[in-house]
């Protein structure tokens, strides 16, 4: 398997431009499902979830072309299957995402349950309760989600924990609903509004999107897209965090800094010093090393989950002590085992990781386990002395694109090395 070494001790400094979000580009895509019509999305990153996708897409009948810079067009007027199979979603989760689509377009969808991952037990029982509450007859049988409804009928459904994906399927699927549907307890991330814009330039009738309570009218039909999706935020964050670790100066370019909000008040927190433009964020820590900050994720507009690894990376080598709170996953700490052997301090205990900062970590070969745990390690090898090889980057390159090229434009000593 692929592997990044990186030699530490290198300040960054130097612009680097931000790729669209992943996780608006995934369910916008599965939107495609949605309508008869030609859809073009632009900004869409290069990355191995974005490949899984339109291999998903495409062996259910959905005609795909990749464009120049990042475009990518569907027409799923040839939808030929109701059918997403396990080896597909075994590969990637945020498969189940074409079960509120194909229900509202097909009247039948059959999903291989996602498994669990290595952060949690992610269940979908919510994605199934509320496709429920419109009308639709589910079972689960050997292993596949069996859903079927003439039509889905609008109704309120509450969810009683805050679920993204669970969010965006319920959206998906009320937009050719008969009548209305209210999603109460509704995720609120930039990423679930961007969703949400994009459906309504197919001709969706929602409001409320970006709230709790989003209200949704459901059509007859909807058109196609031409979209772009908006600038992700957890990669911003991570480029900005490395800044932070390695007392550089660095700017991220194409980014939206009011979805960030949570994230730079703790950037400022460690004693950066950030200047926002209207699509930049600029972070300079004159040399200083970071200040420990405490840390509890929570759901937007909260701290998000998916930067936490990056700041109990950034805890390790801060001046103080950390305390790191998970509230949204299970076993979202694996990372934590892997910066110990690189001579950080810090102890679990249940959901919280006590951290207290070293002046120095030592290069060592690491093993990632999970998409942010990954990038978390690669920030400690930009601070670590001495060499740090990280194992197993096919979970780096499930979320990041080009991440040692745009790590190496800002100075870093880093390299992808062949399977060894
Ligand atoms: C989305 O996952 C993101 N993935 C995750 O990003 C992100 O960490 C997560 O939201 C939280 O922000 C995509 O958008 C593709 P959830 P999702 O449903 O939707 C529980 C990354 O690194 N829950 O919001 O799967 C669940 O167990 C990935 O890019 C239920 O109990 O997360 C968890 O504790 C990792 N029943 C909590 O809700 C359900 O039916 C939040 O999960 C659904 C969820």
């Amino acid at each position: 398997m692929a592997r990044i070494q990186i030699t530490g001790g290198r300040r960054l400094s130097g612009t680097v431009e931000i790729s669209g979000a992943k996780n608006a580009v995934l369910p916008i895509l599965m939107a495609a499902l949605l309508t008869e019509q030609p859809c073009r999305l632009s900004g869409v990153p290069h990355l191995r979830d974005v490949t899984t996708t339109m291999q998903l897409l495409g062996q259910m009948g959905v005609d795909i072309s990749i464009g120049d810079r990042s475009q990518v067009s569907l027409d799923a007027s040839g939808l030929d299957t109701d059918l997403a199979p396990y080896e597909l979603v075994k590969t990637m989760r945020a498969s189940i995402l074409v079960l509120g689509p194909l229900l509202a377009r097909n009247g039948s969808a059959r999903v291989s349950l996602p498994g669990g991952c290595a952060i949690g037990a992610r269940p979908v029982d919510l994605h199934l309760k509320g496709l429920a509450e419109m009308g639709a007859d589910i079972r689960v049988e050997g292993g596949y989600i069996h859903a079927r409804a003439d039509r889905l009928k609008g109704a309120r459904v509450v969810l009683d924990t805050v679920t993204v994906t669970g969010t965006e399927n319920i959206l998906m699927a009320a937009t050719l609903a008969e009548g209305t549907t209210v999603i109460e307890n509704a995720a609120q991330e930039p990423e679930v509004v961007d969703l949400a814009e994009c459906l309504i330039s197919m001709g969706a009738g929602i409001s409320g999107h970006g709230s709790n309570t989003i209200t949704v009218e459901g059509r007859e039909r909807l058109a196609g897209y031409d979209y772009q999706v908006l600038p992700d935020r957890i990669e911003a964050g991570t480029f900005l965090v490395a800044a932070a670790m390695t007392g550089g100066c660095v700017r991220v370019v194409n980014v939206r800094p009011d979805t960030m909000d949570a994230v730079l008040d703790k950037l400022k927190q460690a004693g950066a010093e950030i200047t926002c433009g209207e699509d930049s964020i600029e972070l300079d820590m004159r040399g200083r090393r970071p200040r420990a900050v405490n840390i509890t994720t929570a759901p937007y507009p909260g701290f998000p989950t998916d930067m936490q690894a990056q700041f109990t990376a950034l805890n390790a080598i801060a001046d103080g002590t950390g305390v790191v709170r998970e509230t949204i996953f299970e076993n979202r700490f694996m990372h934590v085992l892997e910066l110990q052997r690189l001579g950080a301090d810090m102890r679990v205990e249940g959901n919280t990781v006590i951290i207290r900062g070293v002046e120095r970590l030592t290069g060592a070969p690491l093993m990632a386990t999970d998409l942010r745990a990954s990038a978390c390690l690669l920030l400690a090898g930009l601070v670590a002395e001495g060499d740090t090889m990280v194992d197993r980057v096919y979970h780096i390159d499930r979320g990041y694109e080009n991440i040692e090229e745009k790590f190496g434009q800002l100075g870093a000593k880093i390299q992808r090395l062949p399977a060894g």
